[in-house]
């Protein structure tokens, strides 16, 4: 079987602010998304990685990617949901079409090889499965700074990405989808009515979203090193 990497990269980044959209940025000497790539490509499980970007960004990319084997990059679209559907669409037209698809944010650059693997082991059993954490803290709802209400935290997760999914599966729900702008593409499997497992993740995998996020990652990032 074969199993491909979907990396999308086509967001614009208004909440980072800053030179450059946060994928570009610098994370201890290289881009942030030259680390997302670099996780999948030497990952055993994975044998292709396709990146989807903003055509406007390419000498950002070629940058970023510098040195890395990588085909030429999907042009992406206004929401990460479309970005997420014409990626499918480039890799529908590949011949053979792969078996697997891991779909993962370019913004998260400490994932693990653990939880890669974790993911697509899972979908050996079900159709779609996403790599998720169990939330610890105490959620409580605010109105108007003040506490309005707690919310029970027993079953609530953290999504995060890798989500994978059976290619064939995710590429119908997305075209089915098409527009719904939903946030992550358990969703739209979640709205097709496919079963979606929780695997648990890593906790580093964070988001980068705005400069604390990056020197969080640069922290955990030397942190790991032995
Ligand atoms: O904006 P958000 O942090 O949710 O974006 C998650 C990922 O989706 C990022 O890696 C971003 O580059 C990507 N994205 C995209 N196309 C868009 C919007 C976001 O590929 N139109």
């Amino acid at each position: 079987t074969s199993c491909v990497a979907l990396i999308v990269a086509a967001g614009s980044g208004e909440r980072f602010g800053g030179d450059r959209p946060k994928q570009y940025q610098d994370l201890g000497g290289r881009a942030v998304l030259h680390h997302t790539v670099g996780a999948f490509l030497r990952h055993a499980y994975v044998d292709a990685v396709q990146v989807v970007i903003q055509p406007g960004h390419r000498e950002l990319y070629d940058a970023a990617i510098a040195g890395l084997d990588l085909p030429e990059p999907v042009a992406g679209g206004a929401t990460r949901q479309e970005s997420v559907r014409l990626g499918l669409e480039r890799l529908a037209a590949r011949d053979p079409v792969p078996d697997f698809v891991l779909i993962h944010d370019a913004a998260r650059p400490l994932v693990s090889g653990a939880t890669v693997q974790a993911v697509r082991d899972r979908l050996d059993e079900v159709p779609a499965a996403i790599a998720a954490v169990p939330v610890t803290d105490t959620l409580k709802r605010g109105t108007g700074g003040l506490v309005s209400g707690t919310v029970e935290r027993a079953g609530l997760w953290r999504a995060q990405t890798p989500q994978g999914f059976r290619f064939g599966e995710i590429l119908r729900a997305h075209r089915e989808l098409a527009g719904a702008e939903l946030t992550d593409d358990a969703a739209v499997a979640e709205r097709a009515g496919l079963d979606v497992a929780l695997v648990e993740g890593n906790v580093e995998n964070l988001k980068v979203t705005n400069r604390d996020d990056l020197a969080q990652a640069a922290m955990l990032m030397n942190a790991s090193i032995p």
